[in-house]
């Protein structure tokens, strides 16, 4: 069974899961700097105690929601089943799926959006290095589905727009990757407010110097250093890979950043979601 077919015989669980209105909801399309928002929020909650942080893996701390395992044994709603509220659960869906007990817990959410440049090269890059998800092909093809919305977890721009448009409908920080990476200071203690956590302004750049990109690539609980080579093939790519705003100037040749722009430009009229290509 392909990862797909086990998601759609899966499927009926994530819809039904029950969730608590402790619980907090991290969301974002992949790639977007989901393991840092995880990393900054368990620093938030654990008043950024080094040690409690580094208690297990990420995706043991704080489940993924919608992910299944071929033995169904590490599936995420398996792993929440045995968690008890308040939990940290990651999720890829899109606002419309996500299932209907968050919000009528009235449960936070913590959306991070990264721009479309960078996201699609670092899903690129991971596309090449994780051998359960489809092979990538040709950068040229990729960046097209991309646009087409055919890469896993649909539309980057449907993602963006559709929490962006419920975000005042319901319990929703919206937050950035570029911003995140321009003044951490500001956007944890931003997460640490929602959170209604009062932290000192040392606890706060405490937590700053544990999540950034060199201290996670080094923390064996943060770097998904735990999930074996059979599934992540690191000759191909490393999963804290450069950690940078940017880095599709490396990526995208010129013909591609035009036409880029312009479909950007015409799908995005609609709702100006305010996204960065640059710091
Ligand atoms: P790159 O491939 O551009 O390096 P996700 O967690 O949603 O899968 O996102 C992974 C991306 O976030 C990767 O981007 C990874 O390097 C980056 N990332 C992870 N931790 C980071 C941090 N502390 N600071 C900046 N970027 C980080």
């Amino acid at each position: 069974m392909t990862a797909a077919e086990r998601m759609v015989k899966y499927w009926a669980r994530v819809e039904e899961f029950q969730a608590s209105n402790e619980d907090l909801l991290i969301a974002t399309y992949p790639k977007a700097g989901t393991t840092w928002t995880q990393e900054v929020v368990d620093g938030i909650l654990n008043e950024g105690d080094a040690e409690k942080c580094q208690r297990a893996p990420t995706q043991v701390r704080m489940p993924f929601l919608e992910m299944t395992a071929p033995d169904g044994s590490s599936s995420g709603i398996t792993k929440l089943e045995v968690m008890d509220p308040p939990r940290v659960i990651k999720t890829h869906l899109p606002v419309q799926l996500v299932p209907r007990s968050f919000w009528d817990a009235g449960c936070k959410v913590i959306y991070m959006a990264r721009n479309p440049k960078d996201t699609v090269v670092s899903y690129y890059h991971f596309d090449r290095m994780h051998l359960n998800q489809p092979e990538p092909g040709p950068w040229p093809q990729y960046l097209e589905k991309f646009m087409k919305g055919q890469l896993g977890w649909g539309s980057w721009y449907d993602h963006v727009k559709g929490y962006w448009k419920e975000r005042h409908n319901k319990n929703i920080l919206y937050i950035f990757y570029e911003d995140m990476k321009e003044d951490p200071v500001h956007e944890v203690t931003r997460i640490a407010q929602f959170l209604r956590r009062q932290l000192p302004k040392s606890t706060i750049e405490d937590i700053v110097q544990m999540t950034t990109f060199s201290a996670m690539r080094e923390n064996p609980m943060a770097n998904y250093s735990s999930i074996p080579d059979t599934i992540f093939d690191r000759t191909a790519s490393e999963f804290m890979r450069k950690g940078e705003v940017g880095d599709w100037k490396n990526h995208f040749s010129a013909e591609e950043d035009v036409a880029f722009e312009e479909h950007y430009r015409k799908i995005m009229s609609d709702c100006p979601v305010p996204i960065r290509f640059t710091i």
